[in-house]
């Protein structure tokens, strides 16, 4: 059986204070969670969110992660940085970041080879675009993008890989998927993954859905076979909305 993993990706909200108030709240309603608890603050809040839910069983993840282990790359974060400070995930390839920054399926593989060589687990976001799904080609985008964010990872690496499947046309704009459609691609997301690495590993690697989760459709996202957990923007900011998600993801 797959722990069910919920993460909350605050984006680039959340002054430090607030996010270590935020995710104080968070780990107190989190105190009876049978899933495992995420939350992915900006950087600048990292010190403090750990702080905040140290000794709780709330776990931090950052939102991004370089692909070089040091060097001249103003502005970057590395994975020594991250896993020092007492991060354990890294979100890569969000599609704000495909979409914003330049992301692109090989940095993506990159970035998912570094964290896992720097001791993080990423959270590898994949997901077709409105005008793809549209054209009937969203089956070959997301496995094309699962077996090139896969390159080169070995399957022991890759059953620590935590996948979210992130339909773009459902992020922040309040259209989920159904939970069949969410459990279809992530059922066709494992079927790579088991031709990749086969069934054995695929049976370990978790799949989440993201995008317009929220307390009320959650319970029926994870009921889902293929579906493991949510990766939450909107929501996880609203700690008694992320407390329910965290709920149906208990049961
Ligand atoms: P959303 O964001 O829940 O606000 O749609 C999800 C995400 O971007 O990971």
């Amino acid at each position: 059986m797959r722990k069910k993993f919920i993460a909350g990706n605050w984006k680039m909200n959340k002054t430090p204070s607030e996010a270590a108030a935020l995710a104080l709240e968070i780990s107190e309603k989190a105190l009876d969670a049978k899933c495992d608890v995420v939350v992915c603050p900006a950087a600048v809040c990292i010190p403090g969110v750990i702080s905040s839910v140290d000794g709780t069983n709330v776990e931090v993840g950052a939102q991004n992660v370089h692909f070089k282990e040091n060097g001249a790359y103003t502005g970057e974060l590395s994975a020594a940085m991250l896993t020092d400070a007492g991060v354990k995930y890294v979100i890569i390839g969000h599609s704000e970041r495909r979409q914003y920054f330049g992301e692109t399926d090989e940095t993506v593989n990159l970035r998912t080879r570094t964290a896992l060589s720097g001791g993080l687990l990423p959270i590898v976001c994949i997901g077709e675009s409105l005008g793809e799904r549209e054209d009937g080609i969203m089956y070959e985008v997301v496995r094309r993008q699962a077996k090139l964010a896969m390159m080169n990872i070995s399957a022991d690496e890759a059953a620590g890989v935590i996948i979210a499947y992130e339909p773009v046309w459902a992020i922040g704009t309040g259209k989920t998927a159904t939970a069949e459609q969410a459990d279809e691609v992530c059922g066709i997301i494992r079927s790579v993954m088991g031709e990749l690495y086969g069934d054995d590993t695929a049976e370990k690697i978790r799949i989440l859905y993201g995008g317009s989760m929220n307390a009320s459709n959650a319970a029926e996202l994870l009921a889902q076979p293929n579906i493991d957990g949510g990766l939450i923007g909107g929501a996880s900011l609203k700690p008694g909305d992320f407390a329910e998600i965290i709920k149906a993801a208990s049961v």
